[in-house]
């Protein structure tokens, strides 16, 4: 939705603002709860060239409280990505940050924040019923930038990432996501890739403001 879409008004939220999370979180509406993931393949640059790495993770998103920003109301999930190698068991990856949807206008947006200090806002788009959505972010921009403390943003500069998701039958769904980055010394930009399909393995409970209700 265009800015000059709310009007003149930038203070003034909606009146009537749902609080049960769930039933506005269209197409995360099914990502909502805790899941888990067996087969993920992970792509990582190494010195001497790709390393490809299996891993499990487990995946918790939690409805948040409608957020309204002035006139926009925005419904959502926080998340926290928790990724192993099987068998160990020291981090691999770790992920925290919201999914969030305007219904108003079909935009999505994912914070990824992850602990090499690193953070990035994807935006998207899609329909209430939509069971695939992509989101992306890009290094340079104001909206959808991604931002790297100094270390990394010299020795590997993320260009641009990328996520696909999709909501498969059954209680499943998948990612497929593409971090592309400038690794120093090297000619052509590294495809740092994951993927994984999860299982639900426990319910989401109501936002802390629909159980109060
Ligand atoms: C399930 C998801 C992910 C896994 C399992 C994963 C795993 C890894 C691994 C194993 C490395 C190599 C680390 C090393 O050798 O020191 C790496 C490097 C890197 N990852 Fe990821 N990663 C994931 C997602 C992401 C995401 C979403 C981003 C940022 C948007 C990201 C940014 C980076 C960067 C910048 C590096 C290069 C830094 C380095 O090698 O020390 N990764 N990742």
């Amino acid at each position: 939705m265009a800015s000059t879409a709310y009007g003149d008004d930038i203070y003034t939220e909606p009146a009537d603002v749902d609080p049960d999370t769930l039933a506005h979180l269209g197409p995360l509406a099914r990502l909502a709860g805790r899941w888990r993931g067996s087969g993920g393949i992970d792509v990582n640059p190494k010195a001497d060239g790709p390393e490809t790495a299996a891993y499990i993770e487990t995946i918790d998103l939690e409805p948040i409280d409608p957020q309204t920003n002035g006139p926009q109301l925005l419904y959502g999930l926080r998340y926290h990505q928790h990724v192993n190698k099987p068998g160990e068991r020291a981090t691999y990856h770790d992920q925290v940050g919201y999914w969030l949807w305007e219904p108003a206008s079909g935009a999505l947006y994912q914070t990824v924040s992850i602990p090499r200090a690193q953070t990035l806002l994807a935006t998207g788009h899609a329909s209430a019923e939509a069971t695939r959505f992509e989101l992306t972010a890009t290094r340079g921009t104001t909206v959808n930038g991604i931002s790297s403390q100094p270390f990394l943003e010299a020795a590997f500069t993320t260009l641009e990432y990328r996520i696909v998701v999709t909501l498969e039958d059954g209680d499943r769904w998948s990612y497929d996501e593409d971090t592309l980055l400038q690794v120093r010394g090297q000619a052509e930009p590294f495809h740092h890739t994951d993927r994984s399909t999860l299982t639900r393995v426990g319910a989401p409970q109501p936002n802390p403001l629909a159980r109060r209700r």
